[in-house]
């Protein structure tokens, strides 16, 4: 009999998703590598990365990290990273209520053309520039919960609540 060695560590495939600028990559390099880039440059296609989370149950989650492009000329490959996806986090900047209309587009065609049981959390990003809000958290609350999905307010800048974003996609997935 073949000896039981040590469980696999489940993989998450995980899309990023959003407007340009509203700071995935940002939200992806504080969470890998704990840094921030005020001068981070659009990205061109797509990034990928992975990460492990140890989970406050014990258990280890390896996350596949697929950060896509937001400018508008990149929207058609899209579906190239979130089939097969089993979470995607869909991102918009809180000092703008036109991300956030462009984050509901996002959650349409996720609904329309993604994995029936993607686990979808919404993301409002930049949290320190609360002088600059338009977005409130009761707006991104309220949208999130009537689409089913998860919410979460965060900033890639200070790292208020990045590594949350994960944490509660693994734990909305065990
Ligand atoms: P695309 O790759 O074009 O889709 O954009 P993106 O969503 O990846 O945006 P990116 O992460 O490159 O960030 C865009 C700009 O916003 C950069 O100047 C970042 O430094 C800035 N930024 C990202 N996150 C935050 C944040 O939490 N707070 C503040 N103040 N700025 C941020
Ligand atoms: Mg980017």
């Amino acid at each position: 009999e073949p000896e039981a060695g040590p469980a696999p560590v489940p993989r998450v495939k995980l899309v990023l998703l959003g407007d340009s600028g509203v700071g995935k990559s940002c939200l992806v390099l504080r969470y890998v590598r704990g840094q921030f880039d005020p001068n981070s440059k659009v990205t061109v296609g797509a990034a990928f990365m992975s990460h492990s989370v140890h989970l406050p149950d014990g258990t280890t989650v390896k996350f596949e990290i697929w950060d896509t492009a937001g400018q508008e000329r990149y929207a058609s490959l899209a579906p190239l990273y979130y089939r097969g996806a089993s979470a995607a986090a869909v991102v918009y900047d809180i000092t703008s209520k036109e991300s956030f209309q462009k984050a509901k587009h996002w959650v349409s065609e996720l609904q329309k053309n993604a994995s029936g049981d993607i686990v979808i959390i919404l993301v409002g990003n930049k949290t320190d520039l609360v002088e600059l809000r338009e977005v409130t958290p009761e707006d991104g609350q309220e949208y999130a919960s009537r689409n089913d999905m998860l919410f979460i307010e965060t900033s890639a800048k200070t790292a208020a609540n990045v590594s949350e974003i994960f944490e509660t996609v693994a734990k909305k997935l065990s």
